[in-house]
């Protein structure tokens, strides 16, 4: 099946060389072409220049975008897509006055959300997952890191995992599974850490990696939550089953997590709210990518990832969503670009970097996503009518997609 979309306004991403990630004063190039066509063979883009070029108007299906962008389907690096229930109950305790660790601290939070998904059903869990994953799907989500993280038990987190892989079979989203089993204290460890330390590193971590469930590995790193020092247990014990560090950092507080991600070759450093001078210096001359989240910050009322501070100082930045019940509950990454504009005063063509090529190595894959190259996988966002790219950040809110192709499917 070929798919020939042509008339293009403005083609967004080109990147006639395989390029794995921007970083620094690169990230507000973003290369175009205007008047411009592109050629899908399959599940793959085999094909695009300038109308004026445009040599065989064959194919199956023609595709006519005037007045429209073209641009790759946003990579989505880290989210916690499947989960169960919701958490709006304490959306409103927020409202009225408590902070997100006191209901942590009351048992609220993720253990809420563990022991919601804990007495689920993998079929119920499944079919509660996938729904969001068609919602993120149409809003032009086309590869998804998923987490595992709210089972905390090791029946719950295969059950997780499970669903990650029936997600990844059933549809054509890209889906790359992080385990993270180190999320929270489960209530039954409350005095034994160590103990559920052990459960993790000895029993779960072989198992995931044994069954194939999982490509990286995750800890949520944080005061109250996993130490320097546990997080080092598990990533030890992660890479030696040949799972990549991707982990949850600073999001509350800065103290060293950054520099021991990328001690252990993190693929990413994720949140990065509060980060000092140190963290940055940490990052220089590292292969790790920082990853901002700013839908969280919206929604808990935290600082916004400072990005500037790390694209000024020559780093590059991914941007995601980090779907989840408690911190995040959307999944909404032209909202995310949006935010990354109004509130984090990065560029357009940075913030829409962020969302593609670097979004894309953050999950491994820019290899094959996250930018208009050829021999790409088919996976792009066809725009209503618009003046300029700007206008999708700049009208935020509205839905500005017209049609997505993901893996060469029309969505
Ligand atoms: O990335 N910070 C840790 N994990 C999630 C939120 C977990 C929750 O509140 O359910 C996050 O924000
Ligand atoms: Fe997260």
């Amino acid at each position: 099946m070929s798919i020939l979309i042509i008339n293009i306004k403005e083609l967004l991403q080109v990147r006639d060389s395989n390029i794995l990630k921007v970083s620094g004063k690169d990230m507000n190039v973003l290369p175009t072409l205007k008047n411009a066509y592109v050629l899908i063979e399959d599940d793959t883009i085999v094909d695009y220049g300038s109308m004026d070029d445009i040599i065989n108007l064959d194919a199956d299906k023609v595709i006519d975008a005037e007045g429209k962008m073209v641009l790759p389907a946003w990579c989505d690096s880290h989210t916690h897509i499947v989960y169960a229930g919701n958490r709006e109950q304490e959306f409103v305790d927020r409202i009225n006055g408590l902070s997100y660790e006191q209901i942590a601290n009351r048992g609220g939070g993720i253990l809420n959300s563990a022991a919601t998904l804990q007495s689920t059903s993998e079929t119920d869990l499944y079919e509660q997952s996938i729904k969001r994953v068609k919602e993120v799907m149409k809003l032009g989500t086309g590869a998804l890191e998923i987490k595992s993280g709210y089972g905390l038990t090791m029946e719950a987190e295969l059950k997780m995992l499970r669903v990650i892989k029936r997600i990844k079979q059933k549809f054509p989203i890209k889906v790359k599974a992080t385990f993270l089993g180190a999320h929270a204290l489960p209530s039954l460890y409350k005095n034994n850490k160590e103990a559920y330390l052990d459960l993790v590193v000895n029993e779960m971590i072989p198992r995931v990696a044994e069954e194939k469930l999982a490509k990286y590995i995750d800890v949520f790193c944080e005061k109250g939550y996993f130490s320097l020092e546990d997080t080092e247990r598990i990533l030890t014990a992660g890479k030696l089953h040949g799972l990549i560090p991707k982990i949850h950092v600073n999001q509350f507080n800065a103290f060293g997590g950054v520099a021991l991600g990328v001690k252990y070759n993190a693929l990413s450093v994720d949140h990065l709210e509060e980060l000092n001078d140190d963290d940055v210096t940490a990052l220089q001359n590292s292969e790790t990518m920082p990853v901002a989240l700013p839908s969280c910050s919206y929604f808990l009322s935290i600082p916004y990832t400072p990005a500037r501070k790390l694209i000024d100082a020559g780093l590059p930045l991914a941007l995601a969503t980090d779907y989840n019940p408690g911190s995040t509950p959307s999944g909404n990454m032209n909202f995310v670009v949006s935010t990354a504009c109004i509130k984090m005063k990065m560029t357009p063509e940075e913030a829409i970097n962020a969302a593609t090529i670097n979004g894309a190595y953050a999950m491994g894959i820019s290899n094959l996503y996250g930018s208009i190259t050829r021999g790409k996988k088919a996976n792009l966002i066809i725009t209503k009518a618009v003046p300029s790219y700007n206008y999708l950040p700049y009208a935020f809110g509205d839905n500005h997609i017209e049609t997505v192709i993901i893996n060469g499917e029309m969505i």
